[in-house]
């Protein structure tokens, strides 16, 4: 059931609302954006009127909307001023949660940084959408310090904008909305336009928005404070606004929250349920508490996130855990070894941050109940870090089946069933996700004694490059770390086959030795970690004789052959 009103603004237009659900309960008004009315949002007013009093409007220009007859209408602060009059009448005296897409969300982050304002936007969800000033400062900052990445994000941005300029043209934009030019252009930029027919009357009159607001070239940070939680829905493959736009956010925003998702740009009508489940998710989250959400930035570069590391009890999975948990991080601490897991929850900067779990991933079945345990207690995963690995050592053909089976079922099919047991949920979910699966130099490099370790992990280098590839369209990848010789406790524990007791004791002896002389820690690895899913690289050495023997099996791989065969044992 649904009601509609007319909002008179201040130039005295009038401006057609439509409320949906119980008025009793919290109220989420959704701005939408150009070249659209309010029916973008009918796929997520379905699924949100239930809960909440959700509110749409045609903006001044748009659908069933009067029209300003002159650009100057068009103004940022007239449309602000039209939202939190919809606001106040709609919502008297409680305010309103915003979500907003496109120009729509221009205008909500205007709003929100108005002081005026104050205590009646309760928080914005944000698509598509950045303030202007922090356009132009994203800009600048990029261009006083331009490292090849910032210069690429740039250039990307820029590519993108370039329809701002032409908009901006007399009378070419208008005759390419009226010859059916520009909705097949933009079907072909992105595919979430693709079935998409703005009204040409509504494209036409709302180029308004471009030349009444467009030229002023932008201005500094200032104004963009606000006392509002944010959170921000960047769709990955939004052909218009980058994601790396999106995800900066200006200081002085509360709560910033930036979730990369799966999707085109029209976001709101192609996955309504995403966007409905992450605003029903942010708005309760501040309904049930005291309306305040901590800054984010505060709490580390990956609050927030959700991180599940497996072999989490002891040398890198420990130290990968408990970094990305010092970051802000929730982290899902497993092992075979739940007393040692335990130990790292209880190590973790911030108690309940890390929780352990108990879990053998070379079982299967015992895996997938792990991840609905996760998905039950925590949620679908951001990060999936399949760590967990035993050592082996010796010739193969001394080796019996059982010890080969079960470097090949820990290191190897653990990497399979941490990928099939999380990457399904990750893909339903919509959201971009990481999968780090840790491999070995030795996967590359030939070294005496490391033939079933070796081909496990190298088994498991090819499989992440693979799969990488298979989940790229859903925006998961995967990466392999590649450690050299980390000084972890992995020497005492791995199994050593041939020769007599008292050799094999010598050889673990030497083992842990070397490990220790290299004295390689797995803060390292785990550093190594963290930056590949913050910028996510298919393979990464850690230590120089990961790099240095990467390098060599491709550039001399008779050389090394010969010298593995010959050399002396490094395990
Ligand atoms: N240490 C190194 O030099 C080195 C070098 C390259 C690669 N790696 C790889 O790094 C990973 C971590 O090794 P580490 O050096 O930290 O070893 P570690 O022995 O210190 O830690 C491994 C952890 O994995 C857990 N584990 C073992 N089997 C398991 C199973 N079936 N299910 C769940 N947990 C299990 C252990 O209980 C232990 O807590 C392994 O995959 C290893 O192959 C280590």
């Amino acid at each position: 059931m649904s009601t509609t009103r007319l909002v008179t603004t201040e130039d005295g237009l009038r401006l057609t609302v439509e409320e949906h659900g119980d008025p009793a309960r919290p109220c989420v008004v959704c701005v939408h954006g150009y070249p659209d009315d309010r029916s973008l949002w009918n796929g997520v007013v379905a699924r949100l009127s239930d809960r909440y009093h959700v509110v749409t409007y045609d903006v001044r220009g748009a659908g069933s909307s009067d029209t300003p007859t002159d650009r100057a209408g068009y103004r940022l602060h007239h449309l602000t001023d039209d939202l939190v009059r919809v606001v106040d009448a709609v919502s008297p005296g409680k305010g309103a949660h915003l979500l907003a897409h496109d120009w729509g969300s221009i205008q909500a982050w205007h709003t929100v940084t108005d002081r005026a304002v104050e205590g009646r936007i309760h928080s914005l969800t944000s698509i598509s959408g950045p303030h202007l000033h922090h356009v132009a400062h994203w800009t600048r900052q990029r261009l006083r310090l331009p490292t090849p990445r910032r210069l690429s994000e740039l250039l990307r941005q820029l590519s993108r904008s370039g329809y701002i300029g032409f908009f901006r043209l007399p009378h070419l934009p208008e005759l390419a909305w009226r010859s059916g030019l520009l909705p097949v252009l933009m079907g072909r930029l992105d595919a979430s336009a693709r079935d998409r027919r703005p009204r040409v009357s509504d494209a036409v009159s709302g180029l308004g928005l471009y030349r009444a607001n467009m030229s002023a070239g932008g201005g500094g940070t200032h104004g963009i404070h606000t006392t509002v939680p944010v959170q921000v829905l960047a769709p990955t493959r939004d052909a218009f606004v980058t994601p790396a736009l999106q995800g900066e956010l200006p200081p002085g925003v509360p709560g910033p929250r930036v979730r990369r998702v799966t999707g085109g740009h029209w976001l709101p009508a192609r996955c309504p349920e995403l966007v409905a489940r992450r605003t029903a998710e942010f708005v309760d989250g501040l309904e049930g508490e005291p309306r305040h959400v901590p800054d984010t930035r505060e709490k580390g570069r990956f609050a927030d996130v959700l991180v599940v590391v497996t072999g989490a009890g002891s040398g890198i999975g420990r130290a990968t855990a408990l970094a990305f948990a010092a970051q802000g991080a929730r982290v899902v601490a497993a092992d075979v070894d739940g007393a040692a897991a335990s130990e790292t929850a209880r190590r973790a900067p911030t108690a309940g941050r890390v929780t352990a779990y108990t879990v053998d991933v070379s079982d299967g079945e015992a895996m997938h109940r792990f991840a609905e345990d996760v998905q039950r207690d925590h949620g679908t995963p951001d990060v999936v870090v399949n760590n967990a690995g035993i050592g082996l050592t010796g010739p193969l053909l001394d080796t019996d089946e059982a010890d080969l089976r079960g470097v090949f079922d820990t290191n190897l099919w653990g990497v399979v069933h941490g990928c099939r047991a999380f990457a399904p949920r990750m893909i339903e979910r919509g959201e971009v996700g990481r999968i780090v699966n840790i491999s070995s130099a030795a996967a590359h490099i030939p070294l005496p004694g490391l033939t079933a370790y070796s081909a496990a992990k190298a088994a498991v280098s090819a499989l992440s490059e693979r799969l990488d590839g298979e989940l790229a369209e859903h925006d998961i990848t995967v990466s392999a770390v590649l450690p050299g010789i980390v000084n972890t406790a992995i020497p005492a524990s791995t199994r050593f086959v041939g020769g007599t007791p008292a050799e094999r004791r010598r050889r673990r002896r030497r083992a842990a030795g070397l490990y220790r002389l290299r004295g390689l820690q797995p803060d390292r690895v785990a550093a190594a970690v963290l930056r590949v899913v913050e910028h996510p690289t298919p393979v990464t050495t850690v230590g120089f004789e990961a790099k240095a023997g990467l390098l060599l099996s491709r550039l001399l791989p008779g050389p090394l052959r010969r010298l593995a065969a010959t050399g002396p044992r490094v395990r």
